[in-house]
Protein backbone atom coordinates (compact mmCIF):
# COMPACT_ATOMS: atom_id res chain seq x y z
CA UNK A 1 0.00 0.00 0.00
CA UNK A 2 0.97 3.71 -0.83
CA UNK A 3 1.78 6.54 2.09
CA UNK A 4 -0.18 9.06 2.85
CA UNK A 5 2.70 10.92 3.49
CA UNK A 6 4.36 13.36 0.91
CA UNK A 7 6.21 15.46 3.40
CA UNK A 8 8.46 18.06 1.03
CA UNK A 9 11.71 19.13 1.56
CA UNK A 10 12.09 22.28 4.23
CA UNK A 11 14.66 24.63 3.83
CA UNK A 12 15.15 29.02 5.14
CA UNK A 13 16.28 31.37 2.97
CA UNK A 14 16.50 35.09 4.52
CA UNK A 15 16.05 37.07 1.70
CA UNK A 16 13.38 39.94 0.91
CA UNK A 17 10.27 38.27 -0.35
CA UNK A 18 10.45 39.71 -4.01
CA UNK A 19 13.89 37.93 -4.28
CA UNK A 20 12.12 34.34 -3.42
CA UNK A 21 13.05 31.89 -5.93
CA UNK A 22 9.69 29.78 -5.93
CA UNK A 23 6.31 29.13 -8.32
CA UNK A 24 4.30 30.40 -5.32
CA UNK A 25 4.66 33.17 -2.59
CA UNK A 26 2.76 32.91 0.33
CA UNK A 27 2.12 35.83 2.79
CA UNK A 28 0.81 35.72 5.84
CA UNK A 29 -1.83 38.79 6.59
CA UNK A 30 -2.92 39.99 10.20
CA UNK A 31 -5.89 42.01 9.54
CA UNK A 32 -7.21 45.01 7.97
CA UNK A 33 -4.19 47.22 8.98
CA UNK A 34 -1.68 44.90 7.77
CA UNK A 35 -3.50 44.15 4.58
CA UNK A 36 -2.99 48.28 3.77
CA UNK A 37 0.81 47.58 4.26
CA UNK A 38 2.76 47.47 0.82
CA UNK A 39 5.02 44.08 1.45
CA UNK A 40 8.15 44.69 -1.07
CA UNK A 41 6.39 46.73 -3.23
CA UNK A 42 3.28 44.09 -4.03
CA UNK A 43 0.93 46.88 -4.42
CA UNK A 44 2.26 47.62 -7.72
CA UNK A 45 3.69 44.38 -8.81
CA UNK A 46 0.66 42.79 -8.86
CA UNK A 47 -0.30 45.76 -11.34
CA UNK A 48 -3.18 47.29 -8.62
CA UNK A 49 -4.57 43.74 -8.11
CA UNK A 50 -4.25 43.79 -4.58
CA UNK A 51 -5.85 47.31 -4.26
CA UNK A 52 -8.42 46.61 -6.36
CA UNK A 53 -9.34 43.32 -3.96
CA UNK A 54 -8.56 45.21 -0.96
CA UNK A 55 -11.08 48.06 -1.82
CA UNK A 56 -13.83 45.86 -2.92
CA UNK A 57 -13.91 43.73 -0.02
CA UNK A 58 -13.28 40.16 -1.93
CA UNK A 59 -10.48 39.45 0.27
CA UNK A 60 -10.77 40.28 4.22
CA UNK A 61 -8.59 39.26 6.16
CA UNK A 62 -10.76 36.78 8.15
CA UNK A 63 -8.62 33.98 9.22
CA UNK A 64 -7.75 31.14 6.92
CA UNK A 65 -8.96 33.25 4.25
CA UNK A 66 -7.15 33.26 0.60
CA UNK A 67 -6.57 35.82 -2.14
CA UNK A 68 -4.28 34.89 -4.94
CA UNK A 69 -2.39 37.62 -7.04
CA UNK A 70 -0.41 37.56 -10.14
CA UNK A 71 3.01 38.99 -9.67
CA UNK A 72 3.49 40.89 -13.02
CA UNK A 73 5.38 43.95 -11.97
CA UNK A 74 9.73 43.63 -12.41
CA UNK A 75 11.53 42.92 -9.62
CA UNK A 76 9.27 40.97 -8.24
CA UNK A 77 10.55 36.89 -8.68
CA UNK A 78 7.91 34.39 -7.20
CA UNK A 79 5.24 34.51 -10.09
CA UNK A 80 1.96 34.31 -8.09
CA UNK A 81 1.02 35.72 -4.24
CA UNK A 82 -1.09 33.99 -2.10
CA UNK A 83 -2.22 36.01 0.22
CA UNK A 84 -3.42 34.05 3.34
CA UNK A 85 -5.42 35.74 6.29
CA UNK A 86 -4.20 34.81 10.02
CA UNK A 87 -5.37 35.00 12.84
CA UNK A 88 -4.55 38.08 15.47
CA UNK A 89 -4.93 38.08 19.11
CA UNK A 90 -3.84 34.60 19.27
CA UNK A 91 -1.93 33.77 22.88
CA UNK A 92 0.70 32.34 21.39
CA UNK A 93 1.70 33.92 18.29
CA UNK A 94 3.46 31.11 16.58
CA UNK A 95 -0.10 29.51 16.36
CA UNK A 96 -1.40 32.00 13.12
CA UNK A 97 1.95 31.46 11.53
CA UNK A 98 1.93 27.34 11.88
CA UNK A 99 -2.16 27.62 10.65
CA UNK A 100 -1.74 29.85 7.75
CA UNK A 101 1.34 28.18 6.45
CA UNK A 102 -0.75 24.94 6.59
CA UNK A 103 -3.18 26.50 4.59
CA UNK A 104 -1.06 27.72 2.31
CA UNK A 105 0.82 24.33 1.69
CA UNK A 106 -3.30 22.88 1.07
CA UNK A 107 -3.59 25.80 -1.18
CA UNK A 108 -0.25 25.40 -3.02
CA UNK A 109 -0.73 21.50 -3.56
CA UNK A 110 -4.56 21.92 -4.83
CA UNK A 111 -2.68 24.48 -7.61
CA UNK A 112 -0.09 22.07 -8.31
CA UNK A 113 2.72 23.88 -7.57
CA UNK A 114 6.15 22.49 -6.86
CA UNK A 115 7.96 25.13 -4.71
CA UNK A 116 5.90 26.82 -2.25
CA UNK A 117 7.57 30.09 0.04
CA UNK A 118 5.94 30.97 2.88
CA UNK A 119 7.03 34.56 4.97
CA UNK A 120 7.46 34.70 8.48
CA UNK A 121 6.16 37.85 9.08
CA UNK A 122 4.50 38.95 12.60
CA UNK A 123 5.95 39.57 16.18
CA UNK A 124 7.17 35.89 16.80
CA UNK A 125 10.65 34.80 18.17
CA UNK A 126 12.27 33.80 14.35
CA UNK A 127 13.12 30.53 15.84
CA UNK A 128 9.53 29.64 16.69
CA UNK A 129 8.30 31.35 13.74
CA UNK A 130 10.53 28.90 11.82
CA UNK A 131 9.57 25.87 13.44
CA UNK A 132 5.42 27.12 13.13
CA UNK A 133 5.48 27.66 9.77
CA UNK A 134 7.79 24.29 8.76
CA UNK A 135 4.81 21.68 11.08
CA UNK A 136 2.21 23.56 8.95
CA UNK A 137 3.74 23.08 5.63
CA UNK A 138 3.84 19.93 6.61
CA UNK A 139 1.03 19.32 8.24
CA UNK A 140 -0.97 20.63 5.51
CA UNK A 141 0.67 18.15 2.93
CA UNK A 142 -1.15 15.37 4.29
CA UNK A 143 -3.72 14.33 2.34
CA UNK A 144 -5.14 10.38 2.53
CA UNK A 145 -5.50 9.46 -0.75
CA UNK A 146 -3.75 5.68 -0.14
CA UNK A 147 -6.98 3.89 -1.29
CA UNK A 148 -7.66 6.05 -4.33
CA UNK A 149 -6.88 4.34 -7.52
CA UNK A 150 -6.24 7.61 -9.31
CA UNK A 151 -4.46 9.10 -7.03
CA UNK A 152 -1.54 11.61 -8.43
CA UNK A 153 2.13 12.24 -7.37
CA UNK A 154 1.91 15.16 -5.12
CA UNK A 155 3.38 18.10 -6.88
CA UNK A 156 4.50 19.77 -3.87
CA UNK A 157 7.86 18.63 -3.49
CA UNK A 158 9.54 21.72 -2.02
CA UNK A 159 9.11 24.24 0.83
CA UNK A 160 11.09 27.50 1.70
CA UNK A 161 10.59 29.17 4.68
CA UNK A 162 11.81 32.72 4.39
CA UNK A 163 12.86 34.18 7.57
CA UNK A 164 13.39 37.25 8.96
CA UNK A 165 16.43 39.35 7.58
CA UNK A 166 18.10 40.31 10.81
CA UNK A 167 17.68 36.40 13.06
CA UNK A 168 21.17 35.14 13.41
CA UNK A 169 20.04 32.32 15.51
CA UNK A 170 19.96 28.59 14.07
CA UNK A 171 16.83 28.84 11.52
CA UNK A 172 17.42 25.30 9.50
CA UNK A 173 17.66 23.43 12.55
CA UNK A 174 14.00 25.13 13.77
CA UNK A 175 13.03 24.52 10.64
CA UNK A 176 14.14 20.47 10.44
CA UNK A 177 12.76 20.48 13.59
CA UNK A 178 9.22 21.40 12.66
CA UNK A 179 9.18 19.75 9.95
CA UNK A 180 9.97 16.30 12.06
CA UNK A 181 7.38 17.19 14.44
CA UNK A 182 4.67 18.01 11.59
CA UNK A 183 5.76 14.52 9.86
CA UNK A 184 5.62 12.73 13.20
CA UNK A 185 1.90 14.01 13.53
CA UNK A 186 1.23 12.63 9.84
CA UNK A 187 2.29 9.24 10.94
CA UNK A 188 -0.49 9.40 13.21
CA UNK A 189 -3.10 10.23 10.85
CA UNK A 190 -1.76 8.05 8.44
CA UNK A 191 -2.11 5.20 10.93
CA UNK A 192 -4.90 6.24 12.63
CA UNK A 193 -6.89 6.52 9.38
CA UNK A 194 -6.31 2.71 7.94
CA UNK A 195 -9.05 0.67 8.24
CA UNK A 196 -9.50 -2.06 10.58
CA UNK A 197 -9.29 -4.90 8.10
CA UNK A 198 -5.87 -3.31 7.31
CA UNK A 199 -4.18 -2.11 11.18
CA UNK A 200 -5.10 -5.64 12.97
CA UNK A 201 -3.22 -4.86 16.16
CA UNK A 202 -0.25 -7.43 14.80
CA UNK A 203 -0.28 -5.16 12.06
CA UNK A 204 -0.59 -2.00 13.83
CA UNK A 205 2.40 -3.37 16.49
CA UNK A 206 4.84 -4.54 13.46
CA UNK A 207 4.54 -0.73 11.58
CA UNK A 208 4.56 1.20 14.42
CA UNK A 209 8.09 -1.00 15.37
CA UNK A 210 9.43 -0.14 11.89
CA UNK A 211 8.22 3.41 12.25
CA UNK A 212 10.27 4.00 15.55
CA UNK A 213 12.90 1.45 14.84
CA UNK A 214 14.11 3.86 11.85
CA UNK A 215 14.38 6.60 14.50
CA UNK A 216 16.53 4.60 16.88
CA UNK A 217 14.11 3.80 19.20
CA UNK A 218 14.09 0.52 20.89
CA UNK A 219 11.42 -1.22 20.41
CA UNK A 220 9.99 -4.45 22.10
CA UNK A 221 6.61 -6.52 20.87
CA UNK A 222 5.05 -8.43 23.50
CA UNK A 223 2.49 -11.09 21.92
CA UNK A 224 -0.36 -13.09 23.93
CA UNK A 225 1.44 -15.28 25.73
CA UNK A 226 3.88 -12.73 26.76
CA UNK A 227 0.88 -10.36 27.85
CA UNK A 228 -0.09 -13.53 29.62
CA UNK A 229 3.05 -14.14 31.92
CA UNK A 230 2.50 -10.35 32.47
CA UNK A 231 -1.11 -11.77 33.56
CA UNK A 232 -2.59 -8.28 32.31
CA UNK A 233 -6.30 -10.06 31.73
CA UNK A 234 -7.82 -6.32 31.70
CA UNK A 235 -6.11 -6.26 28.12
CA UNK A 236 -6.57 -10.13 27.34
CA UNK A 237 -10.39 -9.74 28.58
CA UNK A 238 -10.79 -7.15 25.85
CA UNK A 239 -9.27 -9.24 23.39
CA UNK A 240 -11.24 -12.29 24.27
CA UNK A 241 -13.95 -11.32 22.01
CA UNK A 242 -11.41 -10.94 18.99
CA UNK A 243 -9.85 -13.91 16.81
CA UNK A 244 -7.04 -11.23 15.90
CA UNK A 245 -4.79 -11.42 19.19
CA UNK A 246 -3.34 -8.61 21.78
CA UNK A 247 0.05 -6.81 21.56
CA UNK A 248 1.78 -4.35 23.94
CA UNK A 249 4.02 -1.93 22.07
CA UNK A 250 6.58 -1.42 24.64
CA UNK A 251 9.21 1.80 22.94
CA UNK A 252 12.57 2.98 24.52
CA UNK A 253 14.34 6.08 24.14
CA UNK A 254 17.55 6.30 26.11
CA UNK A 255 19.17 8.75 25.23
CA UNK A 256 23.58 8.13 25.53
CA UNK A 257 24.57 9.82 28.79
CA UNK A 258 20.95 10.49 29.93
CA UNK A 259 20.33 11.37 33.64
CA UNK A 260 19.00 8.43 35.43
CA UNK A 261 15.31 10.12 35.75
CA UNK A 262 13.22 11.34 34.93
CA UNK A 263 11.57 8.68 32.59
CA UNK A 264 8.50 9.70 30.94
CA UNK A 265 5.77 7.31 29.94
CA UNK A 266 3.54 7.88 27.14
CA UNK A 267 0.79 5.16 27.06
CA UNK A 268 -1.98 5.14 24.06
CA UNK A 269 -4.78 3.67 23.98
CA UNK A 270 -4.72 1.28 20.68
CA UNK A 271 -7.95 -0.18 20.13
CA UNK A 272 -7.68 -1.01 16.46
CA UNK A 273 -11.91 -1.81 15.85
CA UNK A 274 -14.18 -0.71 18.49
CA UNK A 275 -17.45 -2.30 18.22
CA UNK A 276 -18.40 -1.73 21.75
CA UNK A 277 -17.77 -5.79 22.57
CA UNK A 278 -20.85 -7.64 23.69
CA UNK A 279 -22.21 -4.13 24.48
CA UNK A 280 -22.59 -3.19 20.91
CA UNK A 281 -22.74 -0.13 19.55
CA UNK A 282 -25.72 1.16 17.16
CA UNK A 283 -24.76 0.59 13.34
CA UNK A 284 -25.01 4.09 12.62
CA UNK A 285 -21.71 5.66 13.03
CA UNK A 286 -19.62 2.47 13.70
CA UNK A 287 -17.65 2.47 10.71
CA UNK A 288 -15.45 5.85 12.49
CA UNK A 289 -14.60 3.32 15.56
CA UNK A 290 -11.62 2.48 13.22
CA UNK A 291 -10.28 5.78 14.95
CA UNK A 292 -9.69 4.36 18.35
CA UNK A 293 -6.34 3.59 18.52
CA UNK A 294 -5.70 7.33 18.02
CA UNK A 295 -4.26 7.60 21.04
CA UNK A 296 -1.66 5.18 20.36
CA UNK A 297 -1.23 6.42 17.16
CA UNK A 298 -0.05 9.84 18.74
CA UNK A 299 2.54 8.11 20.68
CA UNK A 300 4.14 6.57 17.87
CA UNK A 301 3.79 9.68 16.36
CA UNK A 302 5.74 11.44 18.85
CA UNK A 303 8.26 8.60 19.66
CA UNK A 304 9.24 8.58 16.17
CA UNK A 305 10.22 12.42 16.80
CA UNK A 306 11.37 11.95 20.13
CA UNK A 307 13.91 9.82 18.45
CA UNK A 308 14.46 11.84 15.48
CA UNK A 309 15.11 14.84 17.59
CA UNK A 310 17.10 13.13 20.27
CA UNK A 311 15.26 14.38 23.41
CA UNK A 312 17.09 15.08 26.04
CA UNK A 313 15.20 12.62 28.39
CA UNK A 314 14.15 8.73 28.88
CA UNK A 315 10.84 7.96 27.14
CA UNK A 316 8.95 4.72 27.65
CA UNK A 317 5.95 4.25 24.79
CA UNK A 318 3.74 2.04 25.33
CA UNK A 319 0.81 0.88 22.85
CA UNK A 320 -1.75 -2.39 24.09
CA UNK A 321 -3.43 -3.17 21.06
CA UNK A 322 -6.39 -5.35 20.70
CA UNK A 323 -10.22 -5.29 18.72
CA UNK A 324 -13.13 -5.04 20.99
CA UNK A 325 -15.09 -7.55 19.20
CA UNK A 326 -18.09 -9.41 20.67
CA UNK A 327 -17.07 -13.16 19.67
CA UNK A 328 -18.14 -16.36 21.55
CA UNK A 329 -15.61 -16.14 24.49
CA UNK A 330 -15.96 -12.49 24.90
CA UNK A 331 -15.64 -10.78 28.22
CA UNK A 332 -19.92 -10.35 29.27
CA UNK A 333 -21.58 -7.39 31.19
CA UNK A 334 -20.78 -8.82 34.90
CA UNK A 335 -17.40 -10.97 34.49
CA UNK A 336 -14.86 -9.84 36.55
CA UNK A 337 -11.03 -9.69 35.76
CA UNK A 338 -7.82 -9.35 37.67
CA UNK A 339 -5.73 -6.61 36.28
CA UNK A 340 -1.81 -7.26 36.74
CA UNK A 341 -1.42 -4.60 39.56
CA UNK A 342 -4.26 -7.29 41.10
CA UNK A 343 -7.16 -4.56 41.14
CA UNK A 344 -9.96 -6.32 40.69
CA UNK A 345 -13.02 -5.02 37.80
CA UNK A 346 -16.68 -5.90 37.30
CA UNK A 347 -17.20 -4.94 33.63
CA UNK A 348 -20.74 -4.07 33.54
CA UNK A 349 -20.08 -2.55 30.21
CA UNK A 350 -17.54 -4.19 27.97
CA UNK A 351 -17.86 -0.81 25.51
CA UNK A 352 -15.50 1.08 28.15
CA UNK A 353 -12.61 -1.12 27.07
CA UNK A 354 -10.51 1.69 26.70
CA UNK A 355 -9.81 2.48 30.69
CA UNK A 356 -9.06 -1.52 31.01
CA UNK A 357 -6.50 -1.89 28.33
CA UNK A 358 -4.98 1.40 29.80
CA UNK A 359 -5.01 -0.01 33.21
CA UNK A 360 -2.75 -2.86 32.33
CA UNK A 361 -0.46 -0.74 30.55
CA UNK A 362 -0.45 2.18 33.30
CA UNK A 363 0.90 -0.21 35.59
CA UNK A 364 3.55 -1.59 33.06
CA UNK A 365 4.84 1.97 32.96
CA UNK A 366 5.40 1.97 36.63
CA UNK A 367 7.01 -1.60 36.75
CA UNK A 368 9.79 -0.20 33.76
CA UNK A 369 10.47 2.58 35.92
CA UNK A 370 8.43 5.74 34.46
CA UNK A 371 8.35 8.51 37.00
CA UNK A 372 6.21 10.44 35.29
CA UNK A 373 2.69 9.26 33.37
CA UNK A 374 1.13 10.50 30.74
CA UNK A 375 -1.97 8.62 28.83
CA UNK A 376 -3.65 9.25 25.80
CA UNK A 377 -7.12 7.89 24.34
CA UNK A 378 -10.34 8.11 22.57
CA UNK A 379 -11.71 7.52 25.81
CA UNK A 380 -15.83 8.92 26.38
CA UNK A 381 -18.13 9.92 24.37
CA UNK A 382 -18.98 12.29 27.36
CA UNK A 383 -15.53 14.05 26.35
CA UNK A 384 -17.07 14.83 23.21
CA UNK A 385 -20.39 16.31 24.67
CA UNK A 386 -18.46 18.41 27.12
CA UNK A 387 -15.60 20.14 25.29
CA UNK A 388 -16.98 19.22 21.49
CA UNK A 389 -14.16 18.93 19.19
CA UNK A 390 -12.22 21.84 19.85
CA UNK A 391 -10.41 20.50 22.79
CA UNK A 392 -8.79 17.45 24.08
CA UNK A 393 -10.16 16.76 27.94
CA UNK A 394 -6.99 17.09 30.19
CA UNK A 395 -7.21 15.52 33.86
CA UNK A 396 -4.56 14.89 36.74
CA UNK A 397 -2.20 15.22 39.47
CA UNK A 398 -0.27 17.20 40.64
CA UNK A 399 -1.00 20.57 39.34
CA UNK A 400 1.69 21.33 38.28
CA UNK A 401 2.01 18.31 36.04
CA UNK A 402 -1.32 19.08 34.31
CA UNK A 403 0.05 22.53 33.71
CA UNK A 404 3.25 21.39 31.97
CA UNK A 405 1.12 18.92 29.82
CA UNK A 406 -0.95 22.08 29.15
CA UNK A 407 1.78 24.54 28.28
CA UNK A 408 3.81 21.69 25.87
CA UNK A 409 -0.20 21.85 24.31
CA UNK A 410 -0.19 25.47 23.96
CA UNK A 411 2.98 25.60 22.35
CA UNK A 412 2.25 22.90 19.99
CA UNK A 413 -1.62 24.89 19.07
CA UNK A 414 -3.18 21.72 20.65
CA UNK A 415 -5.78 23.03 23.00
CA UNK A 416 -5.91 21.37 26.08
CA UNK A 417 -8.73 21.65 28.84
CA UNK A 418 -8.80 20.76 32.22
CA UNK A 419 -11.51 18.49 33.57
CA UNK A 420 -11.90 17.11 37.24
CA UNK A 421 -10.82 13.87 38.38
CA UNK A 422 -10.04 12.30 42.18
CA UNK A 423 -11.47 10.72 44.98
CA UNK A 424 -15.04 11.64 44.49
CA UNK A 425 -15.14 10.51 41.15
CA UNK A 426 -13.56 7.41 41.84
CA UNK A 427 -16.56 6.97 44.00
CA UNK A 428 -18.93 6.62 41.19
CA UNK A 429 -16.88 3.29 39.91
CA UNK A 430 -18.36 1.17 43.76
CA UNK A 431 -18.79 -2.13 42.47
CA UNK A 432 -20.68 -4.98 45.13
CA UNK A 433 -18.24 -7.31 44.46
CA UNK A 434 -14.84 -6.00 42.68
CA UNK A 435 -12.54 -3.48 43.68
CA UNK A 436 -13.91 -1.64 41.11
CA UNK A 437 -16.54 -1.21 38.56
CA UNK A 438 -15.33 -0.74 35.01
CA UNK A 439 -18.47 2.21 34.48
CA UNK A 440 -19.65 4.99 36.87
CA UNK A 441 -22.58 6.14 35.11
CA UNK A 442 -23.36 8.93 32.57
CA UNK A 443 -22.81 12.12 34.41
CA UNK A 444 -19.49 12.89 34.85
CA UNK A 445 -18.52 10.10 32.23
CA UNK A 446 -15.73 11.32 30.97
CA UNK A 447 -14.12 12.27 34.66
CA UNK A 448 -14.96 8.72 36.28
CA UNK A 449 -13.18 7.13 33.26
CA UNK A 450 -9.98 9.29 34.31
CA UNK A 451 -10.95 8.62 37.86
CA UNK A 452 -10.88 4.66 36.84
CA UNK A 453 -7.26 5.37 35.04
CA UNK A 454 -5.92 7.07 38.16
CA UNK A 455 -6.51 3.83 40.38
CA UNK A 456 -3.51 2.72 38.47
CA UNK A 457 -1.28 5.07 38.46
CA UNK A 458 -0.12 5.09 41.82
CA UNK A 459 1.47 7.84 43.17
CA UNK A 460 3.02 9.15 40.45
CA UNK A 461 2.60 12.26 38.67
CA UNK A 462 -0.08 11.06 35.89
CA UNK A 463 -2.23 13.28 33.33
CA UNK A 464 -4.92 11.99 30.85
CA UNK A 465 -5.65 13.17 27.57
CA UNK A 466 -9.47 11.98 25.98
CA UNK A 467 -8.69 13.34 22.53
CA UNK A 468 -12.45 11.49 21.47
CA UNK A 469 -13.99 14.53 20.37
CA UNK A 470 -10.38 15.49 18.21
CA UNK A 471 -8.55 12.53 16.71
CA UNK A 472 -10.98 12.82 13.58
CA UNK A 473 -12.29 16.19 11.74
CA UNK A 474 -15.03 14.84 9.62
CA UNK A 475 -15.91 18.41 8.13
CA UNK A 476 -11.98 19.12 7.21
CA UNK A 477 -10.94 23.02 6.99
CA UNK A 478 -9.00 25.42 4.69
CA UNK A 479 -5.71 24.55 7.17
CA UNK A 480 -6.51 20.46 7.33
CA UNK A 481 -7.58 17.85 5.33
CA UNK A 482 -10.84 15.84 6.59
CA UNK A 483 -10.23 12.63 8.56
CA UNK A 484 -6.94 12.06 11.35
CA UNK A 485 -5.92 14.88 13.04
CA UNK A 486 -2.92 12.88 14.37
CA UNK A 487 -3.90 15.46 17.73
CA UNK A 488 -0.85 15.08 20.47
CA UNK A 489 2.00 13.02 18.60
CA UNK A 490 3.45 16.90 18.75
CA UNK A 491 2.23 17.69 22.26
CA UNK A 492 3.92 14.46 23.86
CA UNK A 493 7.32 15.14 21.40
CA UNK A 494 7.65 18.81 22.65
CA UNK A 495 6.86 17.82 26.29
CA UNK A 496 10.00 15.28 25.87
CA UNK A 497 12.38 17.81 23.91
CA UNK A 498 11.82 20.14 26.77
CA UNK A 499 12.53 18.34 30.36
CA UNK A 500 13.35 21.93 31.70
CA UNK A 501 10.29 22.97 31.04
CA UNK A 502 8.70 19.96 33.91
N1 LIG B 1 -14.11 4.43 21.92
C1 LIG B 1 -15.21 4.84 22.72
C2 LIG B 1 -15.28 6.35 22.92
C3 LIG B 1 -15.45 7.20 21.69
C4 LIG B 1 -16.71 7.60 21.32
C5 LIG B 1 -14.37 7.60 20.94
C6 LIG B 1 -16.87 8.38 20.18
C7 LIG B 1 -14.54 8.39 19.82
C8 LIG B 1 -15.78 8.78 19.43
C9 LIG B 1 -15.15 4.18 24.09
O1 LIG B 1 -14.54 2.94 24.14
C10 LIG B 1 -16.55 4.01 24.55
O2 LIG B 1 -17.27 3.30 23.91
N2 LIG B 1 -16.90 4.66 25.64
C11 LIG B 1 -18.21 4.60 26.18
C12 LIG B 1 -18.11 4.45 27.68
C13 LIG B 1 -19.41 4.15 28.34
C14 LIG B 1 -19.86 2.76 28.00
C15 LIG B 1 -19.23 4.30 29.84
C16 LIG B 1 -18.95 5.89 25.82
O3 LIG B 1 -18.33 6.95 25.87
O4 LIG B 1 -20.11 5.83 25.47
ZN1 LIG C 1 -15.88 1.33 23.69
ZN1 LIG D 1 -13.11 2.55 22.61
Amino acid sequence: MSTARTEPTVTVVSVPPADVDADLLALPVFGGDDLAQDVGGLSAASGGELARARASGEFRPKPRETLLVRAVGDGWRPPRVLHVAARTGAPDPAAPLREAAAVAARTASRLHVGRLAFVCRGNVDPVRAAQAAAEGLVLGCFEDRRYKSDREDPTLRQCIVVADEAADADLPAAAARGRTLGAAANVARELAGEPSNVLTPRVFADRAAALVGEAGVGVEILDEEAIRSLRMELLLGVARGSSEPPRLLVMRHEPPHAKESPVLALVGKGVTFDTGGISIKPAEGMERMKEDMSGGAAVVGALRAIGQLRAPCRVIGLVPMTENMPGGRATKPGDILTGASGTTVEVTNTDAEGRLILADALWYARELGATHLVDVATLTGACIVALGHVSSGLFGRPAAWVDAVRGAGERAGESLWPLPVGEEYRELLRSEMADLNNVGGRPGGASSAAAFLEAFAGDLPWTHIDIAGTAWDDKGREDRAKGATGVMARTLAGLALDPGAW
